[in-house]
């Protein structure tokens, strides 16, 4: 169970306040939840409630004032009130100025104060329209995620809990914001168990059979490529990079195809279910985490399992690289001349530069086979990625204004925030090579490096429009906070969705 907390809505009267909800509770109307959940605006603006206040004895407006809530979003407080002989939580909720950002941080936090198996019922949506709606319930979903593995402790069941938000009767759109709230994030929290999931287990095969999964779930075509014909159709990035490994390397495509499509995506992942760097192996500490190195292409499996759902009308095919990349006696050199998809030939000159030789594979592929209007990559690419824009926002590139501003709006929209890097063709002879049309990387450490990996790519694109994600900073976190948990994020897949529906 990755998302442990259902919403749902609860219509009380016409005004809807937590005041009406605790009437109709007294009047026995209403099951008592553990929690009432109240929102508190910046400055401190609590909505007067009457009811409220008389079973606490005390206004909420004083609470507020003596706790010193400023309404930030996400930030939280709780008191009690008794009904009865009962005791009921009462939970302060900062929503700050109600923007879709500050609403899903709210709700996040409002879902880890709801503790396995309680009920919450909360007074936070007066007056927001669908979309702040969505971006709450979002919040609420993706704060209560979860990864666990099973654990020998057979008396540790995740209790799921849930959260009524109090809404206008006759709210028309409520019902259907809250269900395409719940269909995104169950598709980031995929994304999320895919990328959290240990490499022990999670093998470029695995990775087939849990996008095998999604296609038959949600009605996909699929095709996979194994090692041979990985090698026979000469995809020869994907064939060296997973050659090191005992767990051979595969290609999966999932398509959703709607009739009467206007244009065709191509969304292409990185799949790199371990990363030690390969014969060019990594240090002790920049291995670690790198089980989540398949995190571009575990966005592009959420995505496509939600396309339906979200009722997108392109045609979208997903193509999702996948290698494990260790060091053997069987693996791929330094120095090695591969040949890519499509003829272009590339030095190796480290064998940790991996993901940009799986991709060009799939990105040649899409240009040459599948003649689509527009192709995103999505990877976790480059350590410098994560220098130049920390753990937030992930490196956009771009050959095309119209995409690049299309998923730039989508990022802000979404919560999976981006920010435009330069291609510029005074980098381009960096990757020169004496021996091959290309080389992996610079020959030296001009730094750049997420740059560079960009403009190699852009190569395989075919001159289509093409945009690039390098989501190394974004697609972890080391902390809970708002609707990120720690671990892996799941970055990219609501981007996309948003981008798409
Ligand atoms: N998977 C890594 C990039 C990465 C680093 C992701 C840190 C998340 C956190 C990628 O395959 C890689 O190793 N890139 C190298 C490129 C270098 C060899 C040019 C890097 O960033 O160091
Ligand atoms: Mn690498
Ligand atoms: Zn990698």
């Amino acid at each position: 169970m990755p998302v442990t907390t259902a919403v749902t809505t609860l219509s009380t009267g016409v005004a809807s306040s937590a005041g009406d909800y605790l009437r109709s509770v007294q009047a026995g109307r209403f099951e008592r939840a553990d929690l009432l959940v109240v929102a508190v605006g910046s400055g401190g603006a609590v909505a007067i409630d009457e009811t409220l206040d008389s079973l606490l004895g005390v206004s909420l407006a004083d609470i507020v004032a003596a706790t010193r809530l400023s309404g930030r979003a996400g930030q939280t407080a709780s008191t009690v009130a008794t009904m009865g002989d009962a005791v009921l939580r009462v939970v302060f909720v900062g929503v700050g100025d109600r923007s879709a950002s500050d609403l899903r941080k709210a709700g996040g936090e409002l879902a880890r104060q709801v503790r396995p198996g309680e009920s919450a019922v909360a007074d936070l949506s007066a007056g927001l329209t669908d979309d702040q709606l969505s971006a709450l319930v979002e919040g609420i979903m993706l704060g209560s995620y979860r990864y666990s593995e099973e654990s020998a402790d057979a008396e540790a069941p995740t209790k799921s809990s849930d959260v009524r938000l109090l809404v206008p009767r006759g709210a028309g759109g409520a019902d259907d914001a809250v269900s395409r709230a719940a269909a995104v994030a169950a598709a980031v929290a995929l994304a999320r168990d895919l990328a959290n999931t240990p490499s022990v287990r999670k093998c470029p095969q695995w990775l087939a059979e849990a996008a095998a999964e999604v296609a038959a779930r949600v009605g996909l075509e699929m095709r996979v490529w194994d090692e041979k014909q990985l090698a026979q159709a000469g995809f020869g990035g994907i064939a060296a990079v997973g050659s090191g490994s005992a767990r051979p390397p595969r290609l999966i495509q999932l398509r959703y195809a709607p009739p009467d499509a206007r244009r065709h995506v191509v969304l292409v992942g990185k799949g790199i279910t371990f990363d030690s760097g390969g014969l060019s192996l990594k240090p002790n500490d920049g291995m670690k985490l790198m089980k989540t190195d398949m995190a571009g292409g575990g966005a592009v499996i959420a995505v496509m399992s939600a396309l339906a759902k979200l009722g997108v009308d392109d045609r979208v095919t997903g193509l999702i690289a996948a290698a494990e990349n260790l060091p053997s006696g069987s693996a791929f050199r330094p120095d090695d001349v591969i040949t890519q998809y499509g003829g272009t030939t590339v030095e190796v000159r480290n064998t940790d530069a991996e993901g940009r030789l799986v991709l060009a594979d799939a990105i040649a592929y899409a240009d040459g086979e599948l003649a689509p209007d527009q192709i995103v990559d999505v990877a976790t690419l480059t350590g410098a990625s994560r220098i130049a824009l920390g753990g937030v926002r992930a490196a956009l590139y771009s050959t095309c204004e119209e995409l690049a501003g299309h998923l730039l709006a989508a990022g802000e929209a979404s919560g999976d925030r981006l920010w435009r890097m330069p291609l510029p063709d005074d980098y381009v002879d960096l990757l020169d090579s004496s021996v091959a049309d290309l080389a992996n990387v610079p020959a030296g450490d001009e730094g750049g490096g997420s740059i560079t990996a960009a403009l190699f790519l852009r190569n395989f694109a075919g001159g289509r429009p093409w945009a690039h994600l390098d989501i190394a900073g974004p697609a972890r976190s080391t902390s809970d906070d708002g609707d990120v948990t720690a671990g892996a994020t799941g970055f990219g897949t609501r981007l996309l969705l948003n981008w798409l529906a």
